[in-house]
């Protein structure tokens, strides 16, 4: 089995580049299951109905998403009638407010099965649940015998790390997101767990981690609010593509990251924020 895994997709600009470099990486790859972490999808800022659909519509078949997840009220909605978007598993769960969506899910396609886990990290990050308590006990829940992609979205490389250890083994693929910028670290990990710390950015690469550069710098320099915008500049993508073998153990993981994708000739052009 093989799988594709973009992570953070960052607005319209993201959504433009995944557009002009998936066909290409279909045809090359030909991957059973396409997946993307959405919580950047929506001008960075959660996930739309019109997003989701964009994605689903270019050949998405699962989107994890992150810390922005609840940042676009649309995502509720999608949560009630779609099974194909997870949220982090690890938020808190009162039974007085459940937690809406769901933090893992099994998908079928082409006679194959897949479970996807959705975990976001602690350290640096909002206080939410152990995600390794998470993982433990969704690996319980899990059906047997069915390869397993956890996506960790988590700000420190050292929980990300941590994560791939803990699950080493245990799952197939532990890929990190959230960082928007791609480490060179995949990796198989003994018992066969395909590894990387962070899958990076699907957007501008002329930016900062996907944003105009210039708000940004006016931030940290002047400790005063600007409007952050999405950079439009030097679009690229950056994935992974993951083997599975038969005995659900990840054997293959290789890192991809294209850029100067703006003025490729089958440019699609993608509305929206
Ligand atoms: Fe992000
Ligand atoms: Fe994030």
């Amino acid at each position: 089995m093989r799988l594709l895994f973009f992570a953070d997709i960052f607005g319209r600009p993201g959504r433009k580049a995944v557009a002009i470099a998936l066909p290409g990486l279909l045809a090359k790859y030909s991957p059973d299951f396409v997946i993307g972490n959405a919580e950047n999808l929506a001008g960075g800022r959660g996930v739309n109905f019109k997003s989701f659909r964009q994605m689903m519509e270019m050949g998405f078949h699962i989107l994890t998403t992150g810390n922005h997840v609840w940042d676009n009220r649309e995502i509720l909605q999608i949560f009630e009638k779609d099974e194909r978007l997870l949220r982090p598993a690890n938020f808190p769960n009162p039974p007085q407010w459940p937690c809406p969506g769901r933090g893992m899910g099994v998908y079928e396609r082409n006679g194959l099965s897949l479970c996807v886990i959705n975990l976001i990290g602690r350290v640096f990050m909002a206080d939410v649940d152990c995600p390794f308590q998470a993982a433990d006990q969704l690996l319980l829940k899990a059906p047997a015998g069915v390869p397993i992609l956890v996506d960790m979205h988590a700000d420190a490389t050292s929980e990300k790390n941590a994560m791939g250890w803990h699950l080493a083994g245990r799952v197939a693929a532990v890929v990190g997101s959230h960082s928007h910028v791609q480490t060179a670290d995949e990796r198989i990990l003994p018992g066969g767990t395909a590894y990387i710390t962070d899958v990076g950015l699907s957007g501008s690469f002329d930016s900062v981690i996907g944003l105009s550069h210039r708000e940004v710098i006016q931030r940290l320099m002047t400790k005063r609010p600007f409007p952050y915008e999405a950079a439009t500049q030097n679009l690229g993508v950056s994935c992974v593509v993951i083997d599975i073998d038969s005995h659900g153990k990840g054997h293959a993981i290789e890192r991809i990251r294209l850029s100067g994708l703006e003025s490729a000739a089958n440019a699609s052009e993608v509305d929206g924020e």
